[in-house]
């Protein structure tokens, strides 16, 4: 058994790899301000903190509960058009938080660290398919962070025991009001008049932005193995987790009208700030290493937001 701090583990994404780290036997702490975090979504079997990465006393809270074998860092910002608004709360939170994490976890000897990076930092890239090489260039301040706190973490690693994997999620199912597929499942269950189709004068098929969508179950997947790719010795990664598909945002309205069986409406409205074109993953990286595969159509992705605001909503 090994002990794990997850922060934002009161989020969609971290509440779930808690669920499965906990279901593996593992004992885990969770810190979340709870900004974005729900309670309800805590596992009760997990020791919660309600605190911040950007005070230090939460975090020494935290770190003198017990004795850390690795953190899953997902504690952070992650809206693309509230980064272009709010740079300052983007910074503080995803850099500024990550950096008291950093220094936290060197001065109690924890040296293991499953980071929550993000397509976003690639930016407008010309590569139909971007691997981890590929230039990254972010064309927003979420990006810029997530690419900030990437290269922090290959510097301390250089100088001090840590070791890491960086995850960058292509697009993630998840139940935010703001993304896709929640708008238009929303927009399904009457929730909202109309969902808005964000820019359809881009060089793609049908004129609308193309993305990447990844099923929760097999993101969650990856950050096992990731975990496991450190307890077994391995060496620091970045890898890309996404499906190699695009869908187009058209297409994806399409998908959702058939799996909801709601002719939803949709109306055509200007590009959203700080979108780029098309994005796609190659996951050949983590794939050949961890043997990690996407396993969810986007269906199934569609579906289980479905099914998950329907209970809600
Ligand atoms: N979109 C619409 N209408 C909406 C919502 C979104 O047309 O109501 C469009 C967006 O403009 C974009 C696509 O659907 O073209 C996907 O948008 P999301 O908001 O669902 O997701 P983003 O691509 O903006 O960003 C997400 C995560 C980031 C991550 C990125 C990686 O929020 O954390 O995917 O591609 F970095």
């Amino acid at each position: 058994m090994s002990t794990f701090l997850v922060t934002g583990g009161a989020g969609y994404i971290g509440s779930a790899v808690v669920r499965s780290l906990i279901e593996s036997g593992h004992r885990v702490v969770v810190i979340d301000d709870l900004s974005t975090g729900k309670r309800a979504w805590i596992h009760p079997q997990a020791t919660f903190v309600e605190g911040s990465i950007c005070n230090d006393q939460d975090l020494e809270r935290v770190f003198s509960l017990c004795r850390v074998d690795a953190v899953f860092h997902f504690a952070a910002k992650l809206l693309v058009e509230e980064s272009v608004k709010q740079p300052v709360l983007y910074y503080e939170t995803n850099v500024r938080g990550g950096i008291q994490l950093l220094a936290m976890m060197q001065k109690h000897s924890v040296h293991q660290m499953i980071f929550s990076s993000t397509a976003a930092v690639y930016g407008n890239t010309t590569d139909t398919v971007v691997t981890e090489q590929t230039e990254t260039r972010p064309v927003n301040p979420y990006g810029w962070s997530k690419l900030m706190y990437e290269r922090m973490l290959n510097d301390v690693s250089n100088s001090t025991q840590l070791r890491y994997v960086t995850l960058r999620y292509f697009n993630v199912t998840d139940v935010n009001p703001t993304h896709l597929i929640p708008a238009m499942v929303l927009t399904a269950l009457g929730k909202r008049t109309q969902m808005q189709v964000f820019g359809t004068d881009y060089h793609t098929a049908d004129g609308s932005a193309v993305r990447d969508y990844i099923h929760i179950d097999d993101l969650v997947d990856a950050h096992l193995r990731a975990y496991q790719h450190l307890a077994s010795g391995g060496g620091n990664e970045i890898f890309n987790v996404g499906t190699g598909k695009g869908y187009t945002v058209l297409e994806m309205v399409a998908a959702a009208k058939r799996v909801t069986g709601i002719d939803f409406p949709v109306v055509v409205a200007g590009r959203r700030p700080g979108d780029p074109e098309t994005i796609v993953a190659s996951y050949g990286h983590i794939q050949s290493l961890l043997g990690w595969n996407p396993t969810y159509t986007i269906e199934d992705c569609i579906h289980k937001v479905w099914e998950a605001m329907r209970a809600t909503n």
